[in-house]
């Protein structure tokens, strides 16, 4: 089967996890990704969170599938020159240096521009242009400029970081399918262009809700569906909601059978107006269904705290998977709290090749999380990360260098 971004070539210079991520992402698409790392080390993730010694880690396996790995020594004049030859060769150069670093290296925009006018330049910088612009940042660094930290945890607690990865993962998907429109354009241009994606601005585009709240606050005042409301009061910024459903319909987190041992024992329940009537029939309060302080969506918002204690009274006799059971039966939106270790063992998840395993020459079998986006003409089969410097030899071959050029390189530390 051919593939969406077959014919596309990617020099990707990035490390760690928001660049990787996205040229991860474009070579289950089916681009061709040249991953190109620093002699003898590599990516530094290679290296971090080791669970085997001496072995790849799931760090770097996890973010580099479907990608060939060059070493290469940029900053010597020889690495320079084969990197312009890579330049030549290739549609996009995505990179997430630290700002400036791919300047330093003398590969300037103009530069590139020279050697291909038609190769998109794609950046994950930490911030846009602006007070922060040089900074380097990491992913909890993001999470906090960009409005999700201080949004989220609860009312009588410090500001919180989440465990999904908006700041890199999040980056990463924008970057993606900034570089996939430039390709777009370029059909009709015939140019390349620069594409930046800012970390804050991902992770602030991801919180769009909670600037949406921000002026609802400014106008009115208060936000009916916070736990704020209508006990505790609201301050000059969007406070943190807890697990208070961001949306029209009121939300939480409830216990289930086996929440004093089980730290996941729980279930998201949310009262969607339209099953209104079916959650008070299974709760067994179908007075509410007419009584006026429950009957409407307005009405409940001064009753959320009563309300959900009820429903938990319910979902505590049963566990999450027996919840959903019922609760799927009249389409009561509500999902149960999964650990990764439910996660890992899902059958359903494998079989759509979201957790896939993978097999591995130093590491053998491990688990990863395969493409999230689905396509019926553009499968996704998710091969092994490639060792440091494993295509070196092959890509160059490729590109018209000569075993005994090679060979030269290689005695100068250039590959
Ligand atoms: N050959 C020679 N040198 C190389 C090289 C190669 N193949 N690849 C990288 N380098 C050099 C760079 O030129 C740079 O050198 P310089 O500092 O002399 O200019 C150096 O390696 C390190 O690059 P840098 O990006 O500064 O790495 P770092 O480990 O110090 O910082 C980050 C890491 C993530 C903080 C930083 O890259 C950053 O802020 N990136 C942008 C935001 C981002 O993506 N953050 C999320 C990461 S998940």
């Amino acid at each position: 089967m051919s593939k969406a971004l077959d014919g596309v070539r990617i020099l990707d210079f990035t490390h760690v996890q928001s660049g990787p991520t996205c040229t991860q992402l474009l070579a289950w698409l089916g681009a061709d990704v040249i991953k190109v790392e620093r002699v003898g080390e590599g990516d530094a993730t290679r290296g971090q969170l080791r669970d085997i010694p001496g072995v790849d880690s799931l760090y770097f396996t996890m973010l580099n599938h479907n990608k060939r790995s060059i070493t290469l020594d940029t900053k010597k004049p020889q690495g320079k020159a084969v990197l312009d030859t890579l330049i030549k060769h290739c549609d996009v150069l995505v990179e997430n240096f630290a700002p400036g670093a791919l300047d330093r290296m003398g590969i300037t925009w103009e530069h590139i521009q020279q050697l291909n006018p038609r190769m998109i330049v794609a950046s994950v910088k930490g911030f846009g242009p602006g007070p922060y612009a040089d900074c380097k940042v990491y992913e909890n660094v993001a999470q906090c400029a960009g409005g999700a930290a201080s949004t989220t945890g609860f009312d009588d607690g410090p500001p919180l970081v989440t465990g999904a990865q908006i700041g890199d993962s999040g980056t990463g998907l924008h970057l993606a399918l900034g570089i996939v429109a430039a390709l777009f354009q370029r059909n009709s241009s015939g140019r390349g262009q620069k594409v930046l994606a800012p970390m804050q601005d991902a992770v602030l585009n991801l919180c769009r809700v909670k600037l949406r709240d921000q002026q609802r606050l400014e106008r009115t005042g208060t936000m009916h569906e916070y736990p704020q409301y209508p006990d505790g009061k609201f301050g000059v910024a969007v406070p943190r909601a807890g697990n208070s459903s961001g949306g029209g319909q009121p939300g939480s987190i409830l216990k289930c059978r086996g929440w004093e041992t089980d730290p996941n024992a729980y279930i998201y329940f949310i009262t969607q107006a339209a099953v209104w009537p079916a959650i008070c029939k299974v709760i067994g309060e179908e007075g509410w269904i007419t009584d006026d302080a429950y009957a409407t969506p307005a009405a409940r918002l001064l009753h959320l705290k009563p309300i959900f204690a009820r429903i938990e009274k319910w979902t505590m006799t049963m566990t999450k998977f027996e919840a959903m059971e019922v609760l799927n039966q009249y389409d009561i939106p509500c999902g149960p709290i999964l650990s990764m270790q439910e996660i890992a063992r899902e059958p359903s998840l494998r079989e759509t090749g979201t957790i896939v395993e993978v097999d591995h020459p130093t590491r053998g079998k491990y688990l990863t999380v395969g493409n999230p986006i689905k396509m019926s003409d553009s499968a996704t089969e998710v091969t092994r990360s490639p060792l440091l410097g494993e295509h070196t030899d092959e890509i160059l071959t490729q590109f018209g260098y000569s075993a005994a050029q090679l060979a030269q390189l290689r005695t100068e530390g250039v590959i």
